[in-house]
């Protein structure tokens, strides 16, 4: 764990967390950054707080001890968002002070009675209100449902012009130490954007319209820093929200023009297609990534189809439906609503077909439009006739997502 001043009286704890699930769902193989805020007014708040994966303070309080800050003097516990992330160190929190208030948003108040039955000294603040810390710290809050929970709240110091948006504009990846997004290098970033993406894409996805909304909303305060409960803190306010902004968009599509392929086989007849049809993409000029299924994770592909306009799909037909975690993977896509993509699909026909059939119901069932080319199977072993079609259709899919990207731009 990391103490940085990152505004005057203004204190960022960080500690990096790897190895988990997050959300006991998602891989992260770069790890996390969880950022707490503590606010040294008259009064002291602590902000998003955190304390490691397993809910154990004592990082926390060792940190605290640091500061010179007695856990006994926090007064005030601002919770922009009850996910157990940024609030399951408060049941601790309980045993050692029993005298503070939370500041949250209505709906958050009924998650903390949800999840810590806590009832008491918590007061409801929303997009009027302010709270006074003292010494100028004065608080604003913005209320930001489903950014990603619907009780989330962002909140803003008009002292130093830090804006605390909890999971908004937060990413994966370990920060290793540093704070700020201007202490990376330009390829680092790119790195560190990947993660961003996994994490927007694994976390906030869904919840895409509202993130727009509360960018929107977000883009009128006028923050000089942005710090995020997961990842950097940004100078550069614009960047990120710019960042957020495309990503938002990127759910209905069209997104960039890359194209992700997925494709799982059982014994190497649709393998055989999949390596003809890669030595094709390998002499287009686009991106492509290649996701096996199940070897890679959901969080993996979803990374990968979050930014692509195309997807291909390979797999065969597996009792009359198609490969299952071909099936798995798809339904999870579809509900993040990875929407309007341009898409293809080949694969072995076993002995009655079905893949087909599952796939335009998953498409259809969760209202995804993803628009098919005339899919290629085949019986058994992929003839060279066969390979001549995914070929043909392969540089079919590849102009109309550059044609699609372009007409966008
Ligand atoms: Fe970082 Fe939705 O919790």
């Amino acid at each position: 764990m990391k103490i940085t001043e990152i505004a005057e009286s203004t204190y960022q704890l960080s500690v990096d967390v790897e190895n988990i699930l997050f959300e006991g769902l998602w891989e992260i193989p770069n790890g996390v950054t969880l950022n707490s805020y503590i606010i040294k007014g008259e009064k002291t708040a602590i902000i998003d707080g955190v304390c490691g994966w397993d809910g154990v303070p004592e990082t926390l309080f060792s940190l605290l001890k640091e500061l010179e800050i007695e856990p006994a003097s926090i007064k005030y516990l601002v919770v922009n968002h009850v996910e157990p992330d940024h609030s399951g160190w408060i049941e601790s929190f309980k045993k050692i002070n029993s005298d503070f208030q939370i500041l949250s948003s209505k709906k958050g108040k009924e998650l903390l009675e949800a999840f810590y039955d806590l009832t008491e000294n918590v007061t409801v603040v929303g997009d009027k209100d302010s709270f006074d810390l003292g010494n100028g710290h004065l608080l604003n809050f913005a209320e930001i449902p489903n950014v990603h929970w619907p009780d989330t709240i962002a909140t803003f110091d008009q002292a130093t012009g830090v804006l605390f948006p909890c999971d908004a504009f937060g990413s994966f990846g370990k920060c290793d130490g540093r704070i700020y997004a201007e202490e990376f290098s330009e390829e680092e970033l790119k790195e560190y954007e990947k993660d961003t993406i996994r994490y927007y894409s694994n976390i906030v996805a869904t919840f895409s319209p509202q993130v727009k909304s509360a960018i929107k909303k977000v883009r009128e305060i006028p923050a000089k820093l942005i710090a995020p409960g997961h990842g950097l803190v940004w100078k550069d306010t614009k960047a990120i929200m710019d960042a957020y902004d495309a990503y938002a968009d990127y759910q209905k599509g069209p997104a960039r023009a890359e194209i992700t392929f997925i494709w799982g086989s059982m014994y190497g007849m649709t393998e055989a297609a999949v390596k003809h049809a890669l030595k094709v993409l390998e002499k287009e000029d686009i991106t492509v990534h290649v996701h096996r299924v199940p070897e890679d994770s959901w969080g993996t592909v979803l990374t990968s189809v979050w930014t692509s306009t195309g997807i291909i799909l390979a797999m065969p037909t597996y009792e009359f439906k198609m490969f299952p975690p071909m099936g798995a993977v798809l339904e999870e896509i579809g509900k993040k609503k990875a929407l309007n993509r341009k898409a293809f699909r080949f694969g072995s026909f076993g002995w009655s077909g079905g893949a087909e059939r599952e796939l335009a119901d998953i498409n259809t069932r969760l209202n995804m439009g993803w628009e098919f080319l005339e899919p290629v199977e085949f019986k058994g072993t992929p003839s060279s006739e066969d390979m001549e079609k995914i070929e043909a259709q392969i540089k079919v899919l590849v102009a109309q997502v550059k044609e699609t990207v372009n007409n966008k731009q």
